[in-house]
């Protein structure tokens, strides 16, 4: 018993020395802390041990913490560290040594360092800046590229933005970085869109976009705004293809094909909108290329679908644009119909007005005053029996005649 005891006083001993080491033992902090930016809202912290430290340098880590624009902080055996944050508010971190030795733990004091912010006339520099992504079936020559993925970002100017103010639009994705080439401008020709029918930016891209827009004027500094966007919630799918719709009896098929997108035919989810003129109105998910519905028989019936990346294969995204509307149902051949009927009955119409104006002010003589009066009886006798046989139904010979009766009159009238 007694000897047992001795064993774990002598464990409890060691334990000690090895939890405080030696009790005057100082970490330093480490030295040329330095924020450098290396690209669009991206800057690079580096720094290195200090060279006094001497031993155990080989087991510290160090405590990054970011003060501005956002906190944060983060442990890292590295000497540097790539940072992606806005910069047009100034950053600011601090960094120091630590170590964890068995259950202790040391730290030295920190060392901090700044990247001002850019200057600006405040209320200049753009707001309400939204950003979105879009894939298009790209040259199928190069298979590596056979999605081109598009960017369109709108923005306003700022309040106090002068007149002559004019913005430019950069992106970077990854190490790659653009200037906006194509710009949409407002009333006063400032930029305020921008279109790149081709970027960077890879299909089924998870990196952040990086979108920094600056300006110049001539009567006030500009202050440039960054913003971050993740590009999984900015991208949005492109319709479904080919959709068609077919009714047998009152069951209605519909059918498509999955959007232009480099993502495969599993990861989609679909809403189907099926709606018709008397009000009935129809939404349904689905995750198939097909669905099935029921109709009155009696209606003509409107058929759009749209489409979103399923959270299966990303994060869940926007949804499409709805496709075309496609149409099943038998209203649509009346409609046709009746739009021939009038357009045949509206021509005959204006021809009759026509006919009576020139009566009434013998324009017909004035234009050609050199026929005589019979001859352009006739003439005019002829335009109407055309009229006459060119209505085929009975509605628009109804309409006509109603018209007719008091213009042949007049005509009789002035004639005889
Ligand atoms: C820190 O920077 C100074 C000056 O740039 C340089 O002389 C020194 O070697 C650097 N220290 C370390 C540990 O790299
Ligand atoms: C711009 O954004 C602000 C706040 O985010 C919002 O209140 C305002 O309505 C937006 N302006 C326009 C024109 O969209
Ligand atoms: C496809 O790419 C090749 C080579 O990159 C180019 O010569 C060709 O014009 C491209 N075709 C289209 C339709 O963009
Ligand atoms: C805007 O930013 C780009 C990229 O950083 C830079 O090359 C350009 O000189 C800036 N323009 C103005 C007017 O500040
Ligand atoms: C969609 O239909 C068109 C013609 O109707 C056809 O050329 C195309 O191949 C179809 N799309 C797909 C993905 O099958």
């Amino acid at each position: 018993m007694v000897p047992a005891l001795l064993i774990l006083l002598g464990a409890m001993e060691t334990l000690q020395t090895d939890l405080f080491p030696d009790k005057t033992f100082l970490l330093l902090p480490p030295v040329n802390f330095t924020i450098k930016v290396t690209g669009l809202a991206q800057v690079l912290l580096c720094w290195e041990p200090n060279p006094d430290q001497g031993q155990r340098t080989d087991t510290v880590k160090y405590h990054v913490k970011i003060n501005a624009p956002q906190q944060e902080d983060y442990e890292t055996r590295n000497s540097e560290s790539k940072c992606e944050t806005t910069l047009h508010q100034g950053f600011s971190a601090s960094v120091r040594t630590i170590l964890w030795r068995d259950h202790s733990f040391l730290a030295s004091s920190w060392v901090s360092a700044e990247h001002k912010a850019p200057p600006g006339s405040p209320g200049t520099s753009i707001v309400n800046l939204t950003c979105t992504t879009n894939t298009a079936a790209g040259n199928f020559t190069d298979l590596l590229k056979s999605y081109q993925v598009s960017l369109h970002c709108t923005w306003l100017a700022g309040k106090d933005a002068p007149e002559d103010t004019q913005y430019f639009l950069y992106y970077r994705y990854g190490p790659w970085t653009e200037e906006c080439q194509k710009y949409s401008k407002d009333t006063l020709n400032r930029n305020t869109a921008c279109w790149f029918p081709r970027t960077f930016i890879h299909s089924k891209a998870r990196d952040r976009l990086a979108v920094h827009v600056n300006g110049s004027s001539k009567h006030a500094a500009i202050k440039p705004f960054d913003q971050l966007f993740d590009t999984q919630a900015i991208d949005q799918p492109n319709p479904p293809m080919n959709v068609t719709a077919e009714t047998e009896g009152s069951r209605l098929s519909i059918q498509w094909e999955k959007p232009v997108s480099a993502f495969p035919i599993h990861c989609f989810d679909y809403e189907v909108k099926i709606y018709n003129t008397k009000g009935y109105y129809q939404v349904e998910k689905t995750t198939t290329n097909a669905f099935v519905s029921t109709t009155d028989g009696v209606s003509k019936y409107s058929i759009q679908v749209r489409a979103a990346v399923s959270t299966a294969c990303r994060a869940m995204g926007l949804w499409s644009k709805w496709s075309q509307p496609i149409y099943v149902g038998n209203e649509q051949k009346p409609i046709t119909e009746w739009f021939l009927i009038m357009l045949t009955a509206t021509i005959c119409f204006v021809l009759l007005i026509f006919l009576f104006l020139c009566r009434i002010y013998h324009l017909w003589t004035k234009l050609f005053p050199p026929v005589p009066a019979p001859r352009s009886n006739i003439k005019d006798l002829i335009v109407t029996n055309n009229c006459e046989k060119a209505g085929s139904s009975e509605t628009e010979i109804e309409g006509i005649s109603y018209v007719e009766e008091p213009v042949f009159e007049i005509l009789e009238n002035s004639v005889f």
